[in-house]
């Protein structure tokens, strides 16, 4: 696929992946990407993963004819983008390896010490001529990796971005960009928030036309938009003044409350509420929808004189990735001895700059007047 004048993307669709790192439900598949720019010096950015080692091999033959790579750019070493080191050198080896010592000595970790190669060592800030490009390196720790680099192409003025500005999906899925690379980012991403904003002020002063992920659509209009995106994501600010409702329910009470304070909120002309079954509902969107938002309510029963288990994994998966800067409000159930509230935010309270709601639901067993007007109330209160 034809990415620009000289550069190709001769990466693979995923269709037959059931679950990306073993943990995304990606319905749409996923796209590994792996970029060659003819120059006088070829150059390819990244492998990709093993399943696709041969696939990718023969799309590379197509576009080279005769010709043989020069470089073989290593920006990330997670194994759906490296796994085909060992098969590209086999193939190429007259081609030099570019990459941080970092990335050199997870390649030994990966493929032994035997896997020998010619290496190009990178230094953060260093640049790599190829005749008519000339590539500076990055480097972005902890994007998603610790050995992480980008490559901004000085004269096409691309930013080669990793993981960053990536999405679930392949090329050849019709969706629109943000969700799918919310998700992506909140999940895989979400917890390094400071490192991705240390790449974004890196990159503010660069003068970027394209973005070349390893995931998802080369982006080549409004990049501001995805840009401001990554802005407010890294740095835990909600995209809108909206409600997340997360509820987990046994026998349907608590999910009546929380379809009550649903009903209240759309009632009194909130716009943008979403409510989610915890049990039943691909997590991760519910999470990225959570930062989406600047409020999130959770209903939970007390089960075992405990979180239910699905908010209880829910509330854990928003502390790894650092929740912050918002509202949570609680609603509990229990027929004896509720205790869900306390334990969301004895369970929360290390999280910055949560406010709890001062109205907690309070259901003992079913609805009742006292709780429906305590629903009323966290409705107010949350608009
Ligand atoms: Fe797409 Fe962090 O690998």
């Amino acid at each position: 696929m034809k990415v620009a004048d000289g550069i190709i993307n001769v990466g693979v669709n995923d269709r037959k992946i059931d679950l990306f790192e073993g943990l995304y439900v990606v319905p749409n598949g996923i796209a590994y990407n792996s970029y060659v720019v003819l120059d006088d010096k070829i150059t390819v950015f990244d492998t990709i993963d093993s399943r696709y080692g041969d696939e990718w091999l023969a799309n590379l033959d197509e576009v080279l004819g005769e010709k043989t790579p020069d470089y073989l750019v290593v920006e990330h070493m997670e194994p759906d983008h490296s796994a085909s080191i060992a098969k590209f050198v086999a193939k190429y080896p007259e081609a030099k390896v570019v990459a941080n010592a970092r990335i050199f000595s997870m390649i030994a970790q990966f493929f032994g010490e035997e896997l020998k190669f010619d290496k190009v060592e990178i230094k953060d800030g260093d640049e790599l001529c190829t005749g008519r490009h000339n590539f500076k390196f990055v480097f972005a720790p902890m994007v998603h990796w610790p050995e992480v680099m980008v490559a901004y192409d000085i004269t096409d003025k691309i930013l080669f971005s990793a993981d960053a500005f990536g999405k679930f999906g392949a090329l050849d899925c019709d969706e629109p960009w943000d969700d799918e690379a919310r998700r992506y980012y909140i999940g895989i991403v979400g917890k390094y928030g400071a490192q991705v904003q240390t790449l974004l002020k890196k990159a503010a002063a660069l003068e970027i036309d394209m973005i070349c992920p390893l995931h998802g659509p080369v982006l080549t209009e409004n990049l501001g938009h995805y840009i401001s995106l990554y802005d407010k994501w890294s740095s835990y600010t909600p995209e809108t003044d909206g409600v997340v409702i997360a509820y987990t329910s046994i026998y349907g009470n608590t999910k009546k409350a929380a379809e009550l304070l649903y009903d209240k909120l759309v009632e009194k002309g909130c716009s943008d509420v979403k409510i989610f079954d915890l049990a039943r509902s691909d997590k991760y969107t519910v999470l990225a929808q959570a930062f989406r938002c600047s409020k999130l309510v959770l209903a939970s029963p007390t089960y075992n004189s405990e979180l239910f288990p699905h908010t209880r994994a829910f509330i854990d998966m928003l502390c790894e990735r650092g929740y912050k800067n918002r509202t949570v409000g609680i609603i509990e159930n229990g027929s004896w001895a509720p205790v869900a509230a306390n334990l969301t935010r004895k369970r929360m309270a290390d999280l910055k700059n949560i406010t709890f709601a001062e109205n907690t639901v309070t259901v003992k067993s079913a609805l009742n007047a006292e709780s429906v007007a305590s629903v009323e109330a966290l409705a107010d209160e949350l608009l």
